[in-house]
C-alpha cells in the first residue's frame, strides 16, 4: 500500500492523544509513531522499524500480538451478531460463556461478573456498587474510599480520584473529597532507611489504622489497591503487607477492592494477584488481560456477600440503575473467550512465572550493582529498574534531568520498548506473557547498554 504522506499532518492537526504533551505534539516537537503491524512480542511501525515490546502495549497484550484465533473469533462474532445489549436479562452466547469462564477462574467466594469496557469504568462501577451496598444496609454515612499514594486506578472522575499520582489530579479538581490516600507500600522509598521490611509493613498498617480512626470507621466504606503497584512504579508489596492490611479492614468492616487490571489472568505467574498474595476481596477489577486488548472489555467481579445485598436492593428498589450501552459487548466477549482459551492452551500463567523469574534474575545480575541503580524489582512478568543519583543515600536525580525518559529513549534506539514510569526515574517492563528467555535476555542486554549510554 502506498504510504499516505499526509498522515503525520492529519495526526498533528486532528488527533487528541491521551497522556501526551499536547502543545509539543501539535507543534511537531514531540515524535509521532504510527504502528502498522505486530506479531508475538514485536510491533512494526510504518517506517518498517521492528521493536521488541517490553510493555505489551500498556501491559495488556498478554497473549502477544497477531493471534489468529482471537481475530477469527472477533470476525465470526461480528458476522453472526455484532451487537446486542445486556440490559434486562439479555445476553449473547459469547458474554454468558465468558462470564462462566471468568467465574471458573475467580476465587471461590466470588459470585458474579459485570462487564464494562475499560479499567477506569470498571472502577467507577465498583464505587457505585460500594455506595449502593452501604445504602441498602442502612449505612448512609459509610461512604469514603481509601486508596494509596502511587496507586493507579484509571483517569475518570472517581477512578482518577482513586489514582494516587499527582499528574492525574493537578488542575482537574481531583481527587473528590470522598477519596482519601494512605501510605504507598513502597519499601525502597521508606522515609526511615533503617526500617526492616516487616517494620515498614507495620508502619503501613498503622498509618491505615490511624486514618480510619481519624475519619471514623463508620465513614469508611472501602479500601482499593492493586496487588502489586503498577503505574506508580511496579512495586511488589513488602512482606506480609496484604495480611496486615486485611486485618485492619476486617476489624473496621471495610470492603476490599482488588484492582486486578494489570495482575489479572496471569501476569504475576498466578491467575490473579488475589491468589498470589492471599487476598479475599469483595470486588475485583479486571480488564487488560481479559481480552489481551484485542477488543475493549473490563469487568467487576462481585463477592457472594456483596451480591446478596445487591439482590436485596433490587427486591426493594427494582432493577439496578447501572449499565452502559456496550456492557458485555459481544465482540469484546468473543475476544475474551478466545483469549482465555489461549492463556490456558499456551500455558501462559506458568510461563509468566518461569520466564518472568528468569527475566528478573538476569536484569538483577546485569544492573543490580550499577552505582545509579537503586533497585531492580519485580514479580512474575513485571520488572522495574529504579535509578538514583546516589545509591547509598537513595538520592533522586533532579526531575529536570529526565533520566528515566532518556534511558527509555536510548533503549528504543536499540529496538526495545520499556516504559519510563510517570513518577520517578523508573524503567518498567511488562512484556507479553509469551515472552521467551531469549527475548528476556535481549531486553536485559539492551537495557544495560542504554543505562551505560545515559549514565556511564
Ligand atoms: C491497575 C489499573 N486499574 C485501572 C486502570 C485503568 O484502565 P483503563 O486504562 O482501561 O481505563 C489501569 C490502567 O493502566 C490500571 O493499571
Amino acid at each position: 500500500m502506498l504510504k499516505n504522506d499526509q498522515l503525520e499532518q492529519w495526526d498533528r492537526d486532528s488527533f487528541f492523544h491521551p497522556a501526551t504533551h499536547l502543545a509539543q505534539f501539535a507543534r511537531g516537537e514531540a515524535p509521532e509513531r504510527v504502528i502498522k503491524t505486530a506479531k508475538g512480542c514485536h510491533i512494526t511501525d510504518r517506517e518498517g522499524n521492528r521493536l521488541l515490546d517490553g510493555f505489551a502495549g500498556l501491559y495488556c497484550v498478554n497473549v502477544g500480538y497477531g493471534r489468529q484465533e482471537i481475530a477469527e473469533a472477533i470476525a465470526e462474532q461480528a458476522k453472526e451478531l455484532a451487537y446486542y445489549h445486556a440490559y434486562v436479562g439479555h445476553g449473547t452466547e459469547a458474554s454468558i460463556t465468558l462470564a462462566k469462564m471468568v467465574m471458573d477462574r475467580a476465587p471461590d467466594h466470588m459470585s458474579k461478573v459485570y462487564f464494562g469496557l475499560g479499567g477506569s469504568d470498571a472502577n467507577e462501577t465498583n464505587i457505585k456498587l460500594v455506595w449502593y451496598y452501604n445504602n441498602i444496609l442502612g449505612r448512609a454515612e459509610k461512604k469514603k474510599i481509601i486508596s494509596r499514594w502511587r496507586g493507579y486506578h484509571g483517569s475518570g472522575l472517581m477512578s482518577g480520584s482513586l489514582t494516587g499520582l499527582e499528574l492525574y489530579h493537578k488542575k482537574f479538581d481531583l481527587p473528590f473529597p470522598q477519596v482519601l490516600h494512605t501510605e504507598a507500600p513502597y519499601y525502597y522509598r521508606r522515609a526511615d532507611a533503617d526500617l526492616s521490611e516487616a517494620g515498614f509493613t507495620d508502619l503501613c498498617a498503622e498509618e491505615l489504622e490511624r486514618l480510619i480512626e481519624h475519619e471514623g470507621a463508620d465513614t469508611i466504606a472501602a479500601f482499593i489497591g492493586e496487588p502489586v503497584l503498577g503505574t506508580g512504579g511496579i512495586v511488589p508489596p513488602p512482606e506480609g503487607y496484604w495480611k496486615a492490611i486485611q486485618q485492619v479492614l476486617a476489624k473496621h468492616d471495610i470492603l476490599l477492592i482488588a484492582d486486578e487490571v494489570v495482575t489479572g489472568f496471569g501476569r504475576l505467574g498466578s491467575m490473579f494477584g488475589s491468589d498470589h498474595y492471599d487476598l479475599k476481596p469483595d470486588l475485583m477489577t479486571i480488564a487488560k488481560g481479559l481480552t489481551s486488548a484485542y477488543a475493549p472489555l473490563s469487568g467487576t467481579i462481585v463477592s457472594d456477600r456483596m451480591w446478596r445485598v445487591l439482590e436485596q436492593g433490587t427486591d426493594e428498589l427494582g432493577p439496578i440503575g447501572h449499565g452502559w450501552t456496550y456492557s458485555a459487548h459481544p465482540i469484546g466477549a468473543a475476544a475474551g473467550v478466545a483469549n482465555l482459551k489461549l492463556v490456558d492452551s499456551l500455558g501462559l500463567v506458568a510461563n509468566a512465572k518461569e520466564t518472568g523469574a528468569h527475566f528478573n534474575k538476569v536484569m538483577t545480575e546485569a544492573l543490580g550493582r550499577h552505582p545509579n541503580v537503586g533497585e531492580v524489582r519485580g514479580e512474575g512478568m513485571l520488572c522495574a529498574v529504579e535509578f538514583v543519583a546516589d545509591r547509598d543515600t537513595r538520592t533522586l536525580f533532579d526531575a529536570s534531568e529526565k533520566v528515566g525518559i532518556r534511558i527509555a529513549a536510548a533503549l528504543l534506539e536499540q529496538g526495545v520498548i520499556g516504559r519510563a514510569m510517570p513518577q520517578g526515574d523508573i524503567l518498567g517492563f511488562a512484556p507479553p506473557l509469551c515472552l521467551t528467555r531469549a527475548e528476556a535476555d535481549e531486553i536485559t542486554g539492551k537495557t544495560a547498554i542504554a543505562v551505560n549510554k545515559v549514565l556511564g
